[in-house]
């Protein structure tokens, strides 16, 4: 029986990684996994977790999603000159007042977040439509369904992503391809060490006034804590995203929200703003 080919991004840590190793230790060994990293200097991790069961179903490739020729060699190096599922995970966080950020900062965020995955999924959807068949399932967020405050860069690319799925997922029911976006909360994984944050002493907080910047002081206080107090574990992503591999598509929903725990870091007594009018309880 032919495996089931699937693609992942972001692959050297977190959410990309648990996946990779839960889909290539696969008893059935029915899948075939081809798992992506921008910088394979950090390949120890992932081979580390799946000790020598990987041989038949999984290899490690490079690939930054803001490269497009670093893509393009993916798809041309895929042995069975086809992808079953494509997985969009990588992404990336910023954190901090808005007039801190540089446009510099801001642009590479929406690359990763946003281009990074559309052109990741542009790359391989013709593929898809040829054969008629396919899974896209991306990595999104709360924050792409709801503002959070000091977030406003990451929602907005979660926010885009978000319309990005929805619109390609219509079109593409023509082509007996099923999108999904498992829209995760907090999950304990590299995202709050890798994200890009104001740190208090940045030159760029300046550019703050003094009532946002002690707004964001109490933020900073609190928000890792009460992050890791509402995450759950990569695993738990992972069994949602393998079931929605395996469903029949019309059974399918378009969106898998995992974890509403972030809409509780925002409610009045944990901050000093009143948000849960606009959160709900
Ligand atoms: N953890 C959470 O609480 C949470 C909540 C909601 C949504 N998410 C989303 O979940 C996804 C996975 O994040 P995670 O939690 O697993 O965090 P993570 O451990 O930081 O993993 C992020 C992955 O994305 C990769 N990446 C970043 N830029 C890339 C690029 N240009 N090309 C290719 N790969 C790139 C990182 O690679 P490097 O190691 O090279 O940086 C890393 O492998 C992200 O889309 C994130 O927005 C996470």
């Amino acid at each position: 029986m032919d495996q089931t080919v699937v693609l992942i991004t972001g692959c050297s840590s977190g959410i990309g990684l648990s996946l990779a190793v839960r889909l290539a230790s696969d008893p059935s060994k029915i899948y075939k996994v081809y798992a992506t990293m921008r910088d394979l200097a950090k390949k120890k991790r992932l081979m580390d977790c799946v000790k020598d069961s990987h041989k038949d179903t999984m290899d490690v490739l490079q690939m930054d999603i803001t490269h497009h020729q670093s893509i393009l060699d993916v798809r041309d190096g895929i042995k069975e000159k086809r992808v079953d599922i494509l997985v969009c995970n990588a992404g990336v966080g910023l954190v901090g007042p808005l007039e801190s950020q540089s446009m510099e900062m801001m642009r590479q965020i929406l690359e990763v977040n946003v281009l990074g995955t559309i052109r990741t999924i542009q790359t391989f959807l013709p593929g898809m439509k040829a054969r008629g068949s396919g899974r896209v399932l991306v990595t999104g967020s709360i924050g792409g369904l709801q503002g959070l405050p000091f977030n406003e860069i990451y929602c907005a690319s979660k926010f885009a992503v978000e319309g990005v799925c929805e619109s390609l997922a219509i079109l593409l029911q023509h082509f007996n391809i099923h999108v999904s976006l498992i829209e995760c909360g907090p999950v304990n994984t590299d995202f709050l060490a890798n994200l890009r944050r104001t740190e208090p002493g940045d030159a760029s907080l300046s550019q703050a006034d003094a009532r946002t910047r002690a707004l964001y002081a109490t933020y900073l206080q609190h928000c890792d804590t009460m992050f890791q107090d509402a995450a759950q574990e990569a695993g738990d992503i992972v069994q949602v995203r393998v079931t929605k591999g395996r469903k029949i598509p019309g059974n399918s929903p378009f969106h898998g929200k995992v974890n509403w725990g972030i809409s509780k870091l925002f409610q009045v007594g944990n901050f000093p703003w009143e948000l849960t009018g606009i959160y709900g309880d």
